[in-house]
């Protein structure tokens, strides 16, 4: 039986995401380009990303905006409206292919994330240099992507190294 609270499991979650986003971070270091925040939210990993990497550019994506008034990015990194929609057109507005992207979209309905994940990869891909991070909060795949082991932690998160174009 799992003996965790919810509490327990709120703490494990925001402990493995700043973890790992803190790995990513790094992990970029020698790539340049972008940063992608997919899933704004109440923007407290963005928060954190431009904490981290406040020379890069954020562009922040939500369907709307519920972050609260300081952690909201301006209105050239916002874009809102459903991620099968303005991730197609993301391309357009970046000022090249980005070299992170979070992608925290999970929510307490795992069937609907999984099915959300089928697509977003691929969107993601398509928007990632070579050499390029892509992390989050629920498992996606792309062909060029090969994970990178972020065991060790007690919740899942998960990070991927993207390839070269085929
Ligand atoms: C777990 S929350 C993000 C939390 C945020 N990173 C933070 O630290 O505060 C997931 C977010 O993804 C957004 N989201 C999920 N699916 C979406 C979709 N298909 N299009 C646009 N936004 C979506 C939700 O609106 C929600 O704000």
């Amino acid at each position: 039986m799992d003996t965790a609270s919810r509490l327990d499991r709120m703490i494990a979650r925001l402990s493995a995401q700043r973890a790992h986003i803190e790995a990513a971070a790094a992990l970029i270091r020698e790539v340049p380009g972008p940063v992608l925040e997919i899933g704004l939210g109440k923007g407290r990993t963005f928060d954190h990303l431009r904490k981290l990497l406040g020379d890069r550019e954020i562009f922040a994506y939500d369907g709307t905006l519920h972050a609260p008034a300081g952690a909201v990015p301006d209105p050239d990194h916002l874009v809102l409206g459903d991620f099968r929609e303005t991730l197609p057109a993301a391309m357009e507005r970046l000022p090249a292919p980005a070299a992170l992207a979070h992608a925290d979209f999970g929510s307490e309905d795992r069937a609907r994330d999984a099915a959300q994940a089928a697509w977003l990869g691929p969107l993601i891909d398509g928007l990632m240099a070579p050499g390029a991070v892509v992390l989050s909060d629920r498992e996606l795949s792309a062909p060029r992507w090969t994970a990178i082991d972020g065991s060790g932690r007690d919740w899942p998160y998960f990070l991927w190294r993207v390839g070269p174009r085929p």
